[in-house]
């Protein structure tokens, strides 16, 4: 286990009943907010009139920045900027999933500096002040209700790059479960796939063999979000499933896996990411495509771990006999079936993308790649990868 510092500043209010504390929760960082939100699921449901009327009842003054899309991008971030700097707010409010938290978090720290916003993206500069940012969460998928991460399109250039701050963590997120059972299968699918993904770059990327605690975590939340999200298709308003996804998908990314794994990397969102910026696919069906073929690369090289998660999750008779190797592949396998019956994408083919502009999608990929520092992708290696995601 290697050294490591955890301090997660964001205080979560967990279940039933939970949306009315927005307004003293906000009221607490600031007396005029931006509520920042998307394209319509939260006023078709009445959750955001219920925000607007527990704000007003603290005495916290609204300007309203609705249209976040999924896959968020820089024009709209820098559209809420200029909102937020022409109102002089001094809160942010989100409510919504990841998109919508990630252009939230965007413009806090967008609206304290003169350079552009994008510029903390491509690494030109570092976040030093934000506004405060309380949020309401409608999706179990990205875990940006807890974490330091956002992650924005820059429709210009076709890049969607993420970037990280302490600055950036959410004062208060208020995760109620029956907020979600709005969410379409679809996109239940997909922030389920996020979730085994965020769990399977950090369990995959260690170099530490000896991480019984993170490991046992990381299994235990595969584990969950894939029961939960059967549970979830099976009944939209399952409030246990809902509240064992969404608490999932939140430990997923927050730190907590990661706490003690020392070096980690994130090589299948490098590549996800491309392929949200150059064909505006979800997010999560962007990661069903690339995860079998990048467990089937880098099981080639390092069965070992893909094998250890097989004989942990998905035991069968005689596996003993199974050689790593042969255990990698039956993981890829398992998880390529789960990706079929919960309906996400499991190839580029499935996404539509055709294998002729896989070295378009590898050059791209190559600037988060650097921008990451996951200095042994190669364009090469990331065309030999997505060769496997066909
Ligand atoms: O816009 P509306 O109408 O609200 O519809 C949204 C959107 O179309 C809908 N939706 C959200 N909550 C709903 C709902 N529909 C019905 N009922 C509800 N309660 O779902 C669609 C997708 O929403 P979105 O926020 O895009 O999904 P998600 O939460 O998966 O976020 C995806 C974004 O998160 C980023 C991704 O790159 C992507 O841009 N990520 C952020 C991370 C972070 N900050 O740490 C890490 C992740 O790896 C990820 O990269
Ligand atoms: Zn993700």
């Amino acid at each position: 286990m290697q050294n490591f510092v955890f301090h997660i500043p964001t205080k979560i209010l967990f279940g039933r009943n939970t949306v009315p504390a927005i307004g003293p929760e906000t009221a607490a960082c600031g007396g005029r907010c931006l509520l920042v939100y998307g394209r319509g699921s939260s006023s078709r449901s009445g959750l955001l009139d219920r925000v607007r009327a527990s704000l007003a009842g603290a005495g916290v003054e609204i300007v309203e920045h609705g249209g976040v899309r999924s896959n968020p991008v820089l024009s709209h971030v820098r559209q809420g900027i200029g909102l937020a700097r022409q109102h002089g707010v001094d809160v942010i409010v989100a409510v919504g999933g990841g998109s919508v938290i990630d252009e939230a978090k965007a413009i806090s720290a967008g609206c304290v500096v003169e350079h552009d916003v994008w510029k903390f993206f491509t690494g030109r500069k570092s976040i030093k002040k934000t506004l405060p940012l309380t949020t309401v969460l409608t999706l179990a998928a990205a875990g940006s209700e807890m974490n330091s991460g956002m992650v924005i399109t820059n429709e210009e250039t076709r890049e969607k790059f993420g970037t990280g701050n302490q600055l950036l963590y959410p004062r208060t997120s208020i995760l109620d479960p029956e907020v979600t059972f709005t969410v379409p299968p679809d996109y239940t699918a997909y922030g389920a796939v996020d979730a085994v993904a965020h769990v399977l770059e950090f369990y995959m990327t260690t170099q530490d063999p000896d991480t019984p605690v993170q490991d046992r975590i990381m299994e235990g939340l595969i584990e969950n979000v894939m029961e939960a999200c059967d549970r979830c298709l099976a009944d939209p308003c399952d409030y246990g499933g809902r509240a064992s996804l969404m608490w999932s998908a939140t430990l997923a990314l927050n730190g907590l896996t990661a706490a003690g794994l020392g070096r980690v990397g994130f090589p299948m969102h490098m590549i996800e990411h491309s392929l949200s910026a150059l064909y505006d696919v979800p997010h999560g069906a962007g990661l069903s495509a690339v995860i079998p073929g990048w467990l089937t690369w880098h099981g080639r090289r390092a069965p070992a771990r893909i094998a250890g998660l097989c004989r942990r999750l998905f035991p069968f008779p005689d596996m003993e006999r199974c050689s790593d190797r042969e255990l990698a592949a039956r993981t890829v396998t398992i998880l390529r079936n789960w990706f079929g019956r919960i309906n996400s994408p499991a190839s580029l083919q499935e996404l539509g993308i055709p294998a002729t502009d896989i070295p378009e999608i590898a050059r791209n990929a190559m600037g988060l790649a650097k921008i990451w520092r996951l200095n042994e992708y190669t364009p090469e290696i990331i065309e030999e990868i997505l060769c496997l995601c066909r």
